[in-house]
């Protein structure tokens, strides 16, 4: 986790913590290099996603990539890629999603970027709705919303994403208010280009709005009917917020958590499970004469000093060596210690912070990602992912679990810190697990009903080889939350395993595959990875030695761990069906 700072009391803070190297003087950053790489001759390109890596480690190839400007260039494109029956894929100027979501099949393919899709089409006042390309990103929709004096009301904490991309893998906000948290279902109209007959020009436009079946295919669609070419978002009058961050002990947080989500419109739960802490946004809509001009620049997301992401990498890596899991427990109370006190980036007046309520417009409120600004410094700052430096590396696992069972889910996670306190210290480093609320979704792989989404970072060793401190806990919470618990994994994020058979908890999951027939009968837009996801094509897990521990199996055998480190498959602790990398201590193996 970056921590970052410019002068005030965070610093005093860190010098008393003797904590030096977590100091960060913030002046520029370099911006995210672009996930599309062609060789000069232009007859290879490569694409990953936003952290360099995919689960699995390898490298998407296609053989070429194409820039549409405009709606009718992309159809063009999409015609001429269908009479040559080429595999296609829609790719973002940032391509944040970490499962191969983007990747063609074979090394033939053709990348359809959206870099240059990327204009505000109109704001209509009178209907409260905007219209963009689908290569925008959160941030100019916000932009675009706030110069009309409307706003969107729920949304994704990062403003890197784009509209194409977010809907297609579900991205979400928090509330359980209104229609929900998930950005597709504020999408009123869409426009989409797929591969067509003959008739059609080998290219069909498809305009799908609310009285459109199809809507509910393709507002979450994992890029599989064709290129979303244009969105219309409802919006609502621009509005105030005020949101005051509250700490408290994690006792009653399997309780807290369901009522505390009914009673905050924009409430979520930062959870710090080794520490037995939760925070609570208290984080309500005021009314728009209230004073305060706040703004959310969340520290994280902000650019840091690639020398101090080293330090913190290194320290990192060290205390995975050695074994350390006090250090980790140690860095993860300054961690969250800094974080706090720091109020997570907010200011009452953008410059300051003063104190709570802080007390803002939704548009300086919603989402941020100053790292993405700022012009090239030759990588002295950095986005703390950019995989150009020794920065963050790590996994992440997120699902959601309905709220019938959902506090079942926060026990059995208190139950597994209880046998081992320190094991979850390490996501703590990483800011804890984040819970947010989503609600039921009409989209036919959206949501299947009101839920709390867990979102969790841990360290991912650059050596896949490599087991992780207390492997054998996250992976059992990983088991527990999708297997036990019947938890969604999110599209965009997470690790193979928990993809498994996830096809057959979308109830309407024959009736996406039926419109996705419809609109791409020879599959061009799909891939390996789309079809396993899908249930069309065999399964997602990779069974190979070490599997396990990159979690592109579930163990069934040692070697799928590392048994030369002592690490061998086990059953869970409290949940006896998962199978799991546990380390065995030499005492215990005679
Ligand atoms: C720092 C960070 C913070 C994040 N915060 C959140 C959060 O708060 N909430 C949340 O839910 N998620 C969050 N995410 C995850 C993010 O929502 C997903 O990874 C999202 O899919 C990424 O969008 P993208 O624009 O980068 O799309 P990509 O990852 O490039 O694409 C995603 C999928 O959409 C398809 N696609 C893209 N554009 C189109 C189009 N025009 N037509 C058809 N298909 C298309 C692609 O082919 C691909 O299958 C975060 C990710 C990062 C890196
Ligand atoms: C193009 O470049 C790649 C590597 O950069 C090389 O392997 C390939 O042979 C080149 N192709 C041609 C046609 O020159
Ligand atoms: C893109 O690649 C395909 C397949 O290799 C090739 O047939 C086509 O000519 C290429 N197009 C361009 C514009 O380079
Ligand atoms: C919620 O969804 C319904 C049905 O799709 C729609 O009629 C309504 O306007 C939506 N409400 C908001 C606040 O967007
Ligand atoms: C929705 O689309 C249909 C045609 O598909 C059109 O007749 C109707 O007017 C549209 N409704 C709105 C609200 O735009
Ligand atoms: C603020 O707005 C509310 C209603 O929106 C109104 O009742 C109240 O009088 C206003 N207060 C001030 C100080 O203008």
């Amino acid at each position: 986790m970056a921590i970052l700072c410019s002068k005030n009391t965070i610093c005093r803070h860190l010098f008393r913590s003797k904590c030096l190297f977590l100091l960060v003087f913030i002046v520029s950053c370099s911006p995210p290099e672009d996930p599309i790489k062609c060789s000069s001759n232009k007859s290879t390109c490569t694409i990953t996603n936003s952290y360099g890596m995919f689960p699995d480690r390898s490298v998407c190839k296609a053989a070429n990539v194409s820039y549409p400007t405009s709606e009718q260039e992309l159809i063009s494109v999409v015609s001429m890629a269908t009479i040559a029956k080429r595999k296609m894929k829609v790719a973002t100027r940032f391509s944040h999603s970490i499962p191969k979501l983007v990747c063609p099949d074979g090394e033939d393919g053709l990348l359809i970027s959206t870099k240059y899709l990327n204009k505000i089409l109109r704001v209509d006042a009178q209907a409260m709705t905007i219209t963009v390309e689908s290569g925008v990103t959160l941030r100019q929709i916000i932009e675009g919303a706030t110069k009309a004096a409307l706003a969107l009301p729920y949304t994704p904490y990062w403003w890197g994403l784009t509209i194409g991309g977010l809907m297609g893998t579900g991205a979400h906000g928090s509330t359980l208010f209104s229609n929900g948290s998930s950005v597709h279902d504020y999408v009123v109209e869409l426009r989409i280009v797929s591969p067509g007959s003959a008739e059609d020009g080998y290219a069909k436009v498809r305009v799908l709005n609310e009285t459109h079946q199809d809507l509910l295919a393709a507002k979450v669609s994992l890029g599989v009917l064709g290129v979303i070419s244009q969105v219309t978002l409802k919006l609502q009058p621009l509005f105030k917020r005020s949101i005051t961050y509250q700490m408290k002990g994690d006792l009653d947080l399997a309780d807290e958590a369901l009522r505390f989500g009914r009673q905050h419109e924009f409430a979520d739960i930062n959870w710090y499970p080794s520490q037995r802490k939760a925070i609570y946004r208290i984080d309500d809509r005021v009314s728009s004469n209230t004073s305060g001009n706040g703004l959310y620049d969340y520290t994280p997301f902000r650019s840091t000093l690639t020398a101090t992401l080293a330090i913190i990498r290194t320290t990192e890596e060290n205390q995975e060596s050695t074994n350390d899991a006090n250090g980790k427990c140690i860095g993860a109370m300054l961690v969250t210690s800094t974080l706090r006190n720091s109020a997570f980036g907010l200011t009452n007046n953008g410059i300051l912070f003063t104190g709570y309520p802080v007390i803002g417009f939704q548009n300086r409120l919603q989402s941020s990602g100053t790292c993405l600004d700022s012009p090239q410094d030759k990588l002295i700052t950095a986005c703390s992912w950019d995989s150009r430096i020794k920065g963050e590396f790590f996994h992440q696992t997120t699902f959601t679990i309905g709220l019938s069972v959902v506090k079942n889910f926060i026990e059995d996670v208190q139950k597994l810190v209880a046998l081992e306190p320190k094991s979850l210290c390490g996501l703590e480093l990483y800011n804890g697990i984040l819970m947010r609320y989503v609600k039921a979704s009409s989209a036919y792989l959206g949501k299947q009903e009101d839920s709390i989404d867990f979102d969790i970072s841990y360290y991912r060793s650059k050596d896949p080889m490599t087991p992780r401190l207390y492997e054998d806990i996250l992976e059992e919470i990983e088991q527990m939350a999708v297997f036990k618990y019947g938890g969604l994994p999110h599209w965009g994020k997470n690790r193979n395993l928990v993809f498994e058979g996830v096809i057959k908890k979308y109830k309407n999951a024959g009736k996406f595959i039926k419109i996705k027939e419809k609109y791409d009968s020879l599959g061009l837009f799909s891939s390996e990875w789309t079809d396993q996801v899908l249930g069309l094509k065999g399964g997602v897990n990779i069974v190979k030695d070490g599997c396990a521990l990159e979690g592109l199996c579930i163990c069934s055998q040692d070697i799928h761990c590392a048994p030369s480190k002592g690490y061998l498959c086990r059953p869970g602790k409290i949940y006896p069906d998962a199978r799991v990398c546990t380390r065995i201590s030499s005492k215990r193996l005679i």
